[in-house]
């Protein structure tokens, strides 16, 4: 009997990829910062977030389409850009099918382990994610490989601020596999035999390169090589914004931002997109819940840019509280990172499909017909839940 691979929530994906993945590998999923204040504030925010639904008046067909970017997606979920590699030897491939299959979007890291032509290939709807690494030459060659690739928008990602330590410890993860390393990773592979026979069957251990960060066709430097480098370029300003925006001139989103303040400079750098994120609670801990942030920034920008937020999504009623606080569309990390360990490019769609699905739900429960019909009167907002950051107080200064 075929096995049964279907999951019913994202929780479950979370569990089977705890099964599935060596200790490490599962560790650097989960990654986070110093205490966990912020990847647990990610999550737990949304459950502090109720619906007010309706006893009559569900809609029979419910709208789930949007634009993001200038592409139409059936749903509003885009996948956002993780650098993770060893997950599955597909990596990004999977994740890319995965998402041309289900109708939307996708995000590709400048860490990823797939060149950005085998995505695009497998996903016409790829943006390109770029890091301020190297320098302007560096990003402007990086930039335009993604556009001679057909990527269709571009996406900065500038909030990392290189935090390194957690509470419980960070996986150590090797360079690449040599005879050393390999006997050292031997008893974590060997109680994840499924996750390890996934590998012997390509012929090829893991190899943490980044290929993107290289021209066409080169294997690219080894992912702590190209970190080292990050870690030594001086961080960008909001010129370095401005010239990296009218470098591409297509859809181009700023990824990380936080505040209002920032939300309202980045308009003026030009950028057309934005999305509302503290980078999976990945840097600086103590940072609130993106969702807490959302609403007042999409008050001060949401009618000049688009406004997505991501950080915490697990349920498509998740997405909903995001939508009705004002976001176009939300993109996800650990969820569909999950269903990729879980069961590779079916579980990155049946990741998706438990978020459709959620979505429908919540629309129907509100008598919602389309998801741009979404406002805030559909959500309960507890007092004292949003913060809105870097908002002059009233009658001062900042
Ligand atoms: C393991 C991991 C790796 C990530 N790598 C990147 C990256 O390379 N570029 C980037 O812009 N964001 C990266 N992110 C952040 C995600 O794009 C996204 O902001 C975050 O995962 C959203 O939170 P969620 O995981 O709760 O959905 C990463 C996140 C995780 C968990």
């Amino acid at each position: 009997m075929a096995r049964d691979t279907w999951f019913e929530t994202v929780a479950f994906a979370q569990q089977r990829a705890k099964k599935r993945l060596p200790k490490s590998v599962y560790s650097s999923l989960l990654a986070a910062s110093e205490k966990g204040i912020t990847v647990a504030d990610n999550v737990e925010a949304f459950g502090e977030l109720g619906f007010a639904p309706h006893v009559i008046g569900a809609i029979e067909k419910r709208d789930l389409s949007t634009t993001v970017m200038g592409q139409d997606i059936s749903l509003p979920v885009v996948i956002s850009p993780t650098g993770v590699q060893a997950v599955h030897p597909d990596g990004e491939i999977a994740v890319a099918r995965a998402a041309a299959a289900r109708g939307t979007a996708m995000g590709l890291s400048s860490f990823a382990s797939k060149p950005i032509e085998d995505v695009v290939a497998a996903n016409p709807k790829t943006f390109f994610q770029v890091y301020w690494l190297g320098g302007r030459d560096a990003i402007a060659a990086r930039v335009e490989r993604a556009r001679e690739a057909g990527a269709v928008g571009l996406i900065a990602t500038t909030d990392w601020s290189f935090a390194h330590g957690r509470d419980w410890g960070s996986p150590k993860i090797p360079e690449h596999m040599d005879l050393r390393t390999t006997v050292r990773m031997l008893p974590e592979g060997l109680t994840r035999p499924r996750w390890f026979l996934q590998w012997a069957k390509t012929m090829r251990p893991p190899d943490l390169r980044v290929p993107n960060q290289a021209t066409r066709g080169e294997p690219g430097p080894p992912f702590f090589a190209a970190y080292g480098e990050w870690m030594a370029t001086p961080p960008p300003t909001w010129e370095d914004i401005a010239w990296l925006r009218e470098l591409w001139d297509g859809p181009f989103m700023l990824k990380g931002v936080m505040r209002v303040d920032d939300a309202k400079r980045a308009v003026d750098a030009g950028v057309s997109t934005i999305s509302v994120s503290n980078h999976g609670g990945n840097n600086l801990d103590g940072t609130p819940a993106s969702i807490r942030a959302l609403p007042a920034i999409a008050d001060a920008v949401g009618d000049q840019i688009e406004v997505l937020l991501d950080g915490g999504v697990r349920r498509g009623s998740d997405v909903v509280k995001a939508l009705a606080l004002g976001a176009r569309a939300v993109m996800i990390g650990r969820a569909y990172l999950w269903g990729l360990a879980a069961e590779g490019q079916a579980g990155v769609e049946n990741v998706l499909d438990i978020l459709r699905s959620g979505i429908d739900s919540a629309m129907m429960g509100l008598g919602c017909a389309s998801v741009h019909d979404l406002v805030p009167g559909d959500v309960v907002v507890p007092p004292g839940f949003t913060r809105a950051l870097g908002v002059p107080p009233e009658g001062g200064d900042q």
